[in-house]
């Protein structure tokens, strides 16, 4: 359903722009229909770069992003766009930033409305409107006709889940959309993807946290300054983690955010030779080397290889 080749993004930086960041290099990842994949690493990675260039917020330096096989850059045009946003959404780390504080909560439907359901009679829109909400488990009488500061952060992130499924949603784009709640909303938010899932929904699912990960994913991908650092099933990564930065990561989970700093210093300081690197000879292999049914690690000194 969603295929990214190669993807690179390049930032210009700098007083004048002329510095490049390297935000995201040469990602390649697949979410097919009902599938969760987590993309997990730390501030600064590329994670929402790449998220953003999937709901076509920014542009794609180098590389394919496609949907049902069509290349998303190439979707110009007002008509082709609304097509694609109708299968594709994004949800965020803030809920509280996309609703109006001065409309109740009902009007970010209502912006749907216009776009998409022009035609729609009143009564059907609003039965349809009152369905959706059912499905994330709110009760619309609680909600419709509510301010945001009304409303709880959980409430407010279901609320948004809600508007994308009464478009024909297909893969859902979710940003940290978790990080905000606390422990037990987050779970329910977790349960509802897991539930939308299961209806044949496909989900990257953003998140900084490598706790996460396991609770919902079916494929896991490792972020490591733009690249993939390591990536597969799952069950597979974090029972046998091959890649140094990964293996660092899991053994101290408790300790999280301390870790991403302390892995990524401890892989710099590592000098010794990188067996995917010596795999492929002297050349610096640019994609991920497969190392178990669709497990693949990348270079562990991807930043100092010569490119
Ligand atoms: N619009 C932009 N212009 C220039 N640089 C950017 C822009 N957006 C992001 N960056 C840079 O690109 C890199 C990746 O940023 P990104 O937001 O994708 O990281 P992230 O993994 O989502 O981090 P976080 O966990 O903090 O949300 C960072 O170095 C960031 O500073
Ligand atoms: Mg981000």
């Amino acid at each position: 359903m969603l295929t990214l080749e190669r993807v690179s993004k390049v930032y210009r930086v700098g007083t004048f722009g002329t510095q490049p960041l390297n935000a995201v290099r040469d990602v390649s990842l697949t979410v097919p229909p009902g599938a969760v994949v987590s993309l997990i690493g730390e501030s600064g990675s590329g994670k929402s770069t790449i998220g953003r260039m999937v709901l076509r917020l920014t542009s794609v330096t180098s590389g394919t992003i496609a949907f049902d096989g069509r290349n998303v850059a190439g979707l110009n045009g007002h008509r082709a766009r609304k097509e694609y946003y109708r299968h594709v959404q994004g949800v965020f780390q803030d809920p509280f930033s996309c609703f109006n504080p001065i409309f109740p909560v009902d009007r970010v439907f209502e912006l749907l409305r216009g776009e998409y359901f022009a035609a729609t009679p009143d009564t059907e829109w609003r039965a349809s409107m009152r369905r959706s909400i059912e499905r994330v488990s709110l009760d619309p009488g609680q909600v419709l006709g509510r301010y945001p500061h009304q409303l709880s952060g959980g409430q407010l992130q279901r609320l948004l889940i809600a508007r994308a499924l009464m478009l024909d949603i297909r893969l859902l784009v979710a940003d940290e959309i978790i990080s905000m709640l606390d422990a037990s909303t987050r779970i329910d938010v977790l349960n509802l993807l897991g539930d939308l899932r299961e209806e044949g929904l496909g989900i990257l699912f953003v998140t900084h946290d490598l706790s996460l990960g396991t609770y919902v994913s079916d494929t896991t991908v490792i972020l490591r300054r733009g690249r993939i650092a390591e990536t597969g099933p799952t069950g597979e990564v974090f029972a046998s983690p091959r890649h140094p930065y990964t293996r660092g990561l899991l053994a101290s989970v408790p300790r999280m955010h301390r870790t991403w700093a302390e892995a990524d210093a401890e892989l710099d300081a590592e000098t010794g030779p990188c067996p995917v690197h010596d795999s492929a000879g002297s050349e610096h292999p640019a994609d991920p080397v497969e190392v178990g049914a669709g497990h693949f690690v990348g270079c562990f000194s991807n930043d100092t290889c010569p490119e």
